[in-house]
C-alpha cells in the first residue's frame, strides 16, 4: 500500500505533528489549497492532540498530499459514540491524479477501523469520492420557528472575543466541561473546531451566560436569529438565551437538533454545497439532524 508515494520518490509520514517543519509544511499545503491559515490554532492551544495526519513529502520537505483523522466523540440518540472525523484532505495540483489521495484515504480509514472507531464523519463537496469507502450522505435539516413567547431574564451575559487571551481561556475551559448541545446528534468532546470556526467567521457572536456557564454561538440577519451552538455545563433554554441577549427576532433558526432548548422548530432543508457523510456501524438517527456549524471541519 506504500505504492503511490514510493512510485513518485515521495516519503510517506504518519503522526508527524511533533516535527515543527512537517507541521509548517502541512499549514502551507492547506493555505495553498483552501486559502486558510490553520497555524492560527497555535493561539488556541495548538492542533487537536488526537489528530492522526497521513502525508506525503518531497525531498525538500514540501507536503505534497495529506489526509488527517481525529477523534470526535459524538452523542447520538443519548449514547456516546466513538467517532473519527476526517479532514485536511489535499493534494498539490501537480501531484493530482496519481493515486496519492487514494493511498492516504486507505491508510486513514484502515487506521480508524483498527482503532475501533464506530463511526467516521466527514464534510465534503465531492461526496462521490468517498462513496467507494462506505460513506453515505446524511441530509441536514435546520430547525425553524417562531421564538418562545416568554423571554426569561436570568443572570448576566457578556460578549467574548477570540482576540482576548482571557476570553479564549474561558471558552477552552467551557469546551472541556461541555454537555452535548443535543442528545440526538452533537459533538460530545472536541474543542479545536469551535475555536477555529469562531475565528474564521467574523459574523459569529460569542456570548457568555454566567448563570449557565455557557458560551452561546449565534448570528443574526434582518429576518432571523440563528443559534449555531452552545458550549456549556448546562444548556440554557432558548427563552433564556434570547432574554440574555435581549433579542426579539421574528424567526429563529437552530442549527442542531433542539431537544435541549425547551422549544420546537420545524425541520427545513439546510441549503449547502457541502455534504455531511458518515460511515460505520453506529447508526445515525433516522430523524432530522444537523451538525453544528461550530463543529464543521
Ligand atoms: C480531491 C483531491 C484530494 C484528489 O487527490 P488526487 O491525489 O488527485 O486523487 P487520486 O488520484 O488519489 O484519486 C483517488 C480517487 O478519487 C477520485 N477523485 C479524484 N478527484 C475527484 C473529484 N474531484 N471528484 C470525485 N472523485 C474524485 C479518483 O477518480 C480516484 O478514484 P479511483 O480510486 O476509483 O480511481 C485533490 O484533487 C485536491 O486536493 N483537490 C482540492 C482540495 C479538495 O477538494 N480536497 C478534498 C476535500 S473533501
Amino acid at each position: 500500500m506504500t505504492a503511490a508515494a514510493n512510485r513518485y520518490g515521495l516519503t510517506f509520514r504518519q503522526d508527524y505533528f511533533s516535527d515543527p517543519a512537517a507541521w509548517a509544511a502541512l499549514v502551507a499545503l492547506l493555505e495553498d489549497t483552501f486559502g486558510i491559515d490553520v497555524s492560527i490554532q497555535d493561539r488556541f492551544g495548538g492542533p487537536d492532540p488526537s489528530s492522526m495526519p497521513f502525508g506525503c513529502f518531497d525531498e525538500g520537505g514540501v507536503c505534497t498530499a495529506n489526509f488527517s483523522a481525529f477523534s470526535m466523540p459524538m452523542t447520538i440518540d443519548g449514547r456516546v459514540v466513538k467517532a473519527a472525523g476526517f479532514q485536511s484532505g489535499a493534494v498539490r495540483p501537480q501531484w493530482r491524479g496519481k493515486g496519492l489521495y487514494r493511498d492516504l484515504m486507505n491508510r486513514a480509514f484502515g487506521w480508524s477501523d483498527e482503532q475501533g472507531f464506530e463511526l467516521g464523519i466527514l464534510l465534503t463537496d465531492k461526496p462521490a469520492m468517498y462513496e467507494p469507502y462506505g460513506f453515505t450522505v446524511v441530509p441536514q435539516r435546520k430547525f425553524v420557528g417562531a421564538p418562545p413567547l416568554e423571554r426569561r431574564l436570568a443572570g448576566t451575559a457578556h460578549g467574548l472575543s477570540l482576540d482576548t487571551a482571557a476570553d479564549i481561556a474561558l471558552i477552552r475551559r467551557v469546551l472541556r466541561e461541555r454537555t452535548p448541545v443535543s442528545s440526538v446528534f452533537a459533538v460530545a468532546a472536541q474543542a479545536e473546531m469551535f475555536l477555529l470556526n469562531g475565528f474564521f467567521d467574523p459574523d459569529v457572536g460569542l456570548t457568555y451566560l454566567d448563570q449557565f456557564q455557557a458560551v452561546v454561538a449565534w448570528k443574526e440577519d434582518e429576518t432571523s436569529f440563528q443559534l449555531l451552538d452552545i458550549a456549556g455545563k448546562t444548556i440554557p433554554p432558548l427563552s433564556a438565551i434570547l432574554g440574555a441577549l435581549d433579542r426579539r427576532p421574528g424567526r429563529v433558526e437552530v442549527c442542531f437538533p433542539p431537544d435541549r432548548l425547551d422549544w420546537q422548530g420545524t425541520p427545513e432543508t439546510f441549503e449547502t454545497d457541502i455534504s455531511l457523510m458518515v460511515r460505520g456501524s453506529a447508526a445515525v438517527p433516522a430523524g432530522p439532524v444537523m451538525l453544528s456549524p461550530m463543529a464543521e471541519f
